[in-house]
């Protein structure tokens, strides 16, 4: 008699040690993935084969995210979905993003093996520009899914090299006429459940390796560029500059500034990560300055309130030293509250291995966050030591890591 061969399980572990040549980032450090390039590709590779050689079946859909299915016989009627994204940030760290998609494997493939009989297909998402890191736009995937963007402003967004969206899709064998709202799609997930490394530092005080979210803060994204005039760094008189660098540093002092008046009411926070100077000489007054200001806090008119005091600061700073200031919105994330009900349920379920586990706000923007808009959505933090994200330095232990596809497991096992 042929022996039955029993199904495969993944380690998570073994599996981010697997990913993590890839992307590895020579110059800043990290890892650094983004929209179809080299990298995500392989990342991309890496999901359908391993989901595949889990007994999985792959499929990309219209708007480049891809979904692994376990829809064994008896299991029917719309999803449970659970995943997260394989892109990342700049010199971003190991965990964000990677852990949520190899624990969603991980935990379907445990079911599997432990001859579990879900009620329903278990799917797995891998969400395509979670971090807007090549098109400046967060959770590009899931929001052309909910129909959420315009179709004609992603197809024609550019990226650092003049690449437009549409020709990145059409390289990478997406359709971009197809793209969009896809409600047949939407209508096939019961709910959306994404596990992600912890971004901050609740769960380590209380000494839990796992939490629930409640909600995420409100949040944005605004392009300033500001034109000025180059010129000699040694033969120009100081009273006739147009520098548009002084004009950037107001504008990095106002975010800060402004975020801290208004923090303690309504937890606020404004950032410029991302400065490009051109021409870029160290000898030269820069014709021009283009920054990036994320602004997060905790309702959607904190935000708006925030930006408007932010840009009033910047305009008085161009003003001042004669250079055009222009600004505009490359993307606003409303206040998430993530579904109580679901939240309960998944409670309950972790409560028999893991008694109770707090329940934490976050500031980081998901596409559980997009999608809990339209479907009952929740999402599972795994422990970060020092609440470090978005850096190579991001991290969880090995227990913690395994303790999330446990506690991953429970909770689809409970759901399904
Ligand atoms: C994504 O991680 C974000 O919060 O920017
Ligand atoms: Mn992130
Ligand atoms: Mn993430």
């Amino acid at each position: 008699m042929a022996a039955v061969e029993a199904p495969a399980t993944l380690d998570a572990v073994a599996a981010l040690a697997e990913l993590a040549p890839i992307g590895a980032d020579p110059v800043r450090g990290g890892w650094s993935r983004h929209l179809l390039d080299g990298a995500d590709r392989e990342m991309r590779a890496w999901f359908v084969r391993t989901a595949e050689a889990l007994g999985l079946t792959v499929e990309r859909d219209r708007n480049a995210n891809l979904w692994a299915t376990w829809a064994p016989a008896g299991a029917v009627g719309p999803a449970v979905a659970t995943g997260s994204h394989l892109d990342s940030v700049p010199g971003g760290g190991p965990l964000d993003g990677p852990l949520g998609v190899v624990s969603g494997l991980a935990a379907v493939a445990r079911l599997r093996a432990e001859g579990h009989r879900p009620s329903r297909p278990i799917l797995v998402a891998n969400f395509a520009e979670e971090e807007g890191a090549r098109f400046g736009v967060p959770c590009l995937g899931s929001q052309l899914l909910a129909g959420e963007i315009d179709t004609d402003r992603v197809r024609a967004l550019t990226d650092v090299a003049g690449a437009t969206a549409a020709d990145v899709l059409a390289d990478g064998g997406v359709d971009p006429a197809g793209i969009g709202h896809d409600p047949a799609r939407l209508a096939g997930l019961a709910l959306y459940l994404e596990l992600h490394v912890e971004q901050g530092c609740q769960l380590a005080p209380l000494g839990h390796p796992v939490g629930l979210a409640t909600s995420i803060l409100a949040h944005g994204r605004w392009r300033v560029t500001v034109t000025g005039r180059g010129d000699h760094a040694g033969a120009t008189e100081l009273v006739s500059r147009h520098d548009p660098m002084v004009v950037a540093a107001a504008a990095i002092q106002a975010a800060r500034s402004r975020a801290v008046a208004a923090d303690p009411v309504t937890r606020s926070r404004a950032t410029v990560g991302k400065l490009q100077v051109v021409p870029g000489g160290s000898n030269a007054i820069a014709s021009q300055a283009r920054l990036w200001v994320d602004a997060r806090a905790e309702h959607d008119a904190d935000v708006r309130a925030l930006v408007a005091g932010i840009v009033a600061d910047i305009e008085a700073a161009g003003e001042a030293e004669g250079c055009e200031v222009t600004v505009s919105e490359e993307s606003f994330s409303t206040r998430v509250q993530f579904d109580r009900d679901l939240t309960d349920r998944l409670d309950a379920a972790l409560r028999p291995a893991f008694g109770e586990v707090p329940r934490i706000p976050t500031g980081a923007g998901h596409d559980a966050g997009i999608l809990a808009a339209h479907l009952p959505s929740a999402m599972l933090f795994v422990r970060n030591p020092d609440g470090v994200s978005h850096s190579p330095h991001e991290g969880a232990s090995d227990d913690d890591i395994r303790a999330g596809v446990d506690a991953l497991t429970d909770a689809l096992r409970a759901l399904t």
